[in-house]
């Protein structure tokens, strides 16, 4: 009997149907976790009797064995053993002989699998959390060599209103903490043990899945064997918190592609996140930043076809199950280095601040000033939005700027309008007077940079972010 299920089957199985149905090419980055498992589910049985202490010693030292083997590389993963969980008994039965065969009691591969998921994901989530903490650390430290550095704000990709360029990073600190976030709550739904749920229904060994569940770390387990085997909620959800996550860097990769541009030349990154043409030999693409923008792509398409996978399956246990997890390792590898080149590639970018300020200097982004100047002199802001949007006309006419308009052609607009209305229409002043709570003032952006500090530091007092 070759097949660990051969049993019950006379007739000869083909090799490339086989091959079909296996998931060993990728299931194998859970062995360490399937291992984990294993000796744990073994540690319960001999405590619940139902192994004696010898049998269970014994699977536990091959176990061992095993798992030393896949530390140092030597563990072999044969496409004719299915998958991971076959994988490692075969191995376990060349170790230990036929005890292995004890090793499944209580337990089936339906439970073991959705184990090794939770336990795979559990430790991704947290590295994903760290990274964007250190992401975060860095967006801040941005900020905080920043704050003066002034930049056009844009709404529809047209200059705005001015802001400093602390303020959009900040931003973008604030969507990296809530997606920071929404890791941290979904890992109260990882956190749950599986084990124990056996093929659907429970067991008749009087297994104590509490147990097994607190040797693997877990807070809690399922409540209700046919769930615990059948859901994948737990992995759409990381799915789905990753789809946001990369939607925001990739958002942030558009500026940064749009920012090197020779439209903008607002900033420049360092060499090692460029790279060059084979035919072109000025250039210096931003390559990383439009792979993040792209690799949004495939982490979205992971989420939909699990969505899609999971849709109308009917309850416990279908092979469907198995497509959950190319998408996974997919999305966590993506997720992480996505996150690890932004740090990079954010910390080392260097700025064209004159660039940037001057880009204020010559735009109408100080129309809204002139508008709120003549609101506060008691003409209705309508009005004064009026005043002023036919002055901006009259200027794109002459090539001439707000500005540029000399006081008696003010005065004839309206006497309300004084000397004082050109240091108003600077941009510093512009920033200086938000002083409204999370605008973008220059007091109001320090007091978020400090307020952020101390988040950041409650955080590393919680979890070691520290490397
Ligand atoms: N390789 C399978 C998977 O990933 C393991 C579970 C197999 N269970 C079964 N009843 N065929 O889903």
């Amino acid at each position: 009997m070759e097949k660990l299920w051969g049993g019950r089957f006379e007739g000869k199985s083909e090799a490339w149907i086989d091959a079909f149905g296996a998931s060993i090419p990728f299931d194998q980055k859970l062995a360490k976790q399937d291992i984990t498992g294993s000796l744990a589910h073994v540690k319960m049985l001999a405590k619940t009797g139902v192994l004696t202490n010898k049998e269970a010693e014994q699977i536990t030292s091959g176990l061992n064995t095993i798992q030393k083997k896949l530390a140092t590389g030597e563990l072999e993963f044969s496409i004719k053993n299915e998958d991971i969980h076959l994988n490692i008994e075969k191995h376990l039965h060349e170790e230990i002989g036929t005890v292995a065969g004890k090793l499944h009691t209580g337990r089936s591969r339906n439970d073991q699998v959705a184990t090794d998921m939770h336990l795979y994901l559990k430790e991704a989530v947290q590295e994903i959390i760290e990274e964007t903490h250190l992401f975060r650390q860095v967006l801040v430290s941005k900020a905080e060599e920043n704050v003066d550095t002034i930049m056009p704000g844009y709404t529809h990709l047209q200059h705005a209103q001015p802001i400093s360029f602390a303020h959009h990073m900040m931003a973008y600190y604030g969507m990296l903490t809530r997606d920071q976030e929404r890791f941290s709550e979904s890992l109260k739904r990882i956190d749950i043990s599986p084990l124990g749920c056996a093929a659907l229904a429970g067991t008749t060994f009087p297994i104590d899945r509490t147990y097994s569940a607190e040797l693997l770390g877990f807070s809690s387990i399922y409540e209700n064997s046919l769930d615990g085997v059948s859901d994948r909620d737990f992995i759409l959800e990381f799915l789905s918190n990753s789809s946001i996550l990369m939607m925001h860097l990739s958002r942030f990769c558009e500026e940064i592609i749009l920012w090197c541009s020779h439209e903008f030349q607002f900033i420049e990154l360092t060499d090692t996140f460029s790279t060059g043409s084979s035919i072109m030999p000025q250039k210096k693409n931003p390559d990383m930043a439009e792979l993040i923008r792209g690799k949004t792509g495939r982490v979205y398409g992971n989420l939909f076809s699990l969505l899609t996978v999971l849709k109308g399956l009917p309850l416990a246990y279908n092979k469907d199950l198995q497509e959950d997890k190319e998408g996974m390792f997919d999305t966590a590898h993506t997720v992480l280095t996505s996150l690890k080149i932004m740090t990079g590639m954010i910390e080392t970018m260097s700025l064209n601040k004159d660039v940037m300020e001057q880009s204020t200097e010559k735009d109408f982004s100080n129309a809204t000033e002139l508008a709120d100047y003549l609101a506060n002199k008691g003409i209705p802001f309508r009005q004064a939005h009026e005043i002023v949007g036919k002055l901006v006309l009259a200027c794109t006419k002459k090539g001439i700027y707000l500005q540029d308009i000399s006081l008696e052609e003010y005065q004839a607009i309206t006497p309300l309008i004084e000397s004082d209305i050109y240091p108003t229409l600077s941009s510093k002043t512009a920033i200086e007077r938000r002083h409204s709570y999370g605008g973008t003032g220059f007091d109001q952006v320090q007091a978020a940079i400090q307020r952020s500090k101390l988040q950041l530091e409650s955080e590393k007092t919680k979890k070691a972010y520290e490397r």
